[in-house]
């Protein structure tokens, strides 16, 4: 008589439209354990990941088998078969000015089995993530950021994996930018086409500016200039001082005026040497080998260029250009074929 009627309460018996409490299930989360895990991490990576960052065992092992707390990572796997399901991978950080120390905590890297979505596994290791990262890395943490800066696999959330693995991050309280608006890009050049546009370093050749390796002499000075500028960036002075402590002072590139002072400074590291900052960054390494996409150049000899900082004293349009430039021509000389350039937040360049 009153025709069909649909129900919208659910049983037991809500109030129509309030939030239900949900039967979760929840997942075992272990340890991650190098020696056993290694192996079907890189599988579950090539899985989830792997169309678009390919990944290889030794790349994955000098990334993630690093000590406690500043990294440490997590897994569920299947209670009868022993398959690993998921995986998260945490890194913690410091930060802050000398007088302000203070660690920031990342969720590095997150995935599920395809076959085993939507089972809770991703929500089970998240909150024991986000609770390791409150409680067991340090009582200086501030701050909790999804993607990490050093190691790192991506800066944030990468932006073409699809809508829907994007809008779960959201739901679970990380705030993403809007489409197109505070994300960065690493970037990668072919250095066999590339020539240092004159337009570029004309300003800074007429300026007296010169972009040059920095010695072993002077090193406690440029770490003076660092230290100075650009202690605000987490792990910068680790990254450079690093440089020091492994031999590699000759990877700093530098911009120096007509007086002697230090205007700018970048790393420039290539494949054949073992910086360590080559060791924070997996995508370089993987561009040269088999697993790179068919677009990339397989065998390549990758180098890559980071930690582009500039004074905050001075104001020279194009001097972070200028500088990179020059370190792509040292790398050029060193044989290097190709060069990736990592968290790059300008405009591309008409170049
Ligand atoms: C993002 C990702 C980790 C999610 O993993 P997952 O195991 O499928 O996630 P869950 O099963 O915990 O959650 C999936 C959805 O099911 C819901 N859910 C989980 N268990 C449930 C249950 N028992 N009953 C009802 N709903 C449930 C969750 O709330 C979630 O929905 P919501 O986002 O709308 O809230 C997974 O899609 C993935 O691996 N993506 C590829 C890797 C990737 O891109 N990672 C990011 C860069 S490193």
């Amino acid at each position: 008589m009153f025709g069909e009627l649909h129900a919208h309460g659910i049983l037991p018996v809500s109030v129509p439209g309030s939030m239900v409490e949900r039967d979760q299930r929840r997942w075992r989360v272990e340890d991650w354990n190098a020696r056993r895990d290694l192996y079907p991490t890189v599988d579950l990576w090539q899985e989830c990941l792997g169309d678009n960052w390919p990944m290889d065992a030794h790349t994955l092992s000098v990334m993630l088998d690093r000590p406690q707390p500043w990294a440490k990572h997590f897994v569920v796997r299947d209670g009868k078969t022993n398959t690993l399901l998921g995986f998260a991978a945490t890194y913690a950080i410091q930060a802050g000015a000398v007088e302000d120390r203070y660690v920031i905590g990342s969720l590095a890297c997150l995935m599920v089995l395809p076959s085993r979505r939507n089972l809770g596994i991703g929500l089970s290791l998240h909150d024991h993530v986000m609770k390791f990262l409150k409680t067991g890395v340090d009582p200086t943490l501030r701050q909790a950021q999804l993607g990490s800066i050093f190691p790192r696999f991506f800066p944030g959330l990468p932006t073409n994996i699809p809508r829907r693995q994007q809008a779960w991050f959201r739901h679970r309280g990380w705030k993403l930018p809007p489409a197109g608006q505070g994300t960065c890009s690493d970037v990668y050049c072919d250095l066999a086409t590339f020539k240092v546009p004159v337009e570029v370093m004309r300003p800074h050749q007429e300026a007296g500016v010169t972009f040059r390796p920095c010695t072993t002499e002077e090193f406690d000075k440029v770490m003076e200039f660092e230290t100075a500028n650009l202690t605000k960036y987490p792990g910068w002075i680790e990254a450079h001082q690093a440089l020091k402590d492994t031999d590699h002072v000759g990877d700093l590139m530098i911009a120096v005026d007509k007086d002697g002072h230090y205007l700018a400074s970048a790393i420039a590291y290539s494949p054949m040497e073992n910086n360590p900052i080559a060791r924070l960054l997996p995508w370089p390494r993987l561009i040269g080998t088999h697993l790179s996409p068919s677009n990339l150049m397989s065998g390549d000899k990758v180098g890559g260029v980071t930690c582009i900082g500039v004074s905050q004293d001075i104001s020279m349009p194009g001097l972070g250009l200028g500088l990179l430039c020059g370190a792509i021509e040292q790398l050029k000389l060193r044989g290097v074929t190709s060069c990736f350039v990592d968290w790059v937040h300008c405009r591309p360049h008409p170049y």
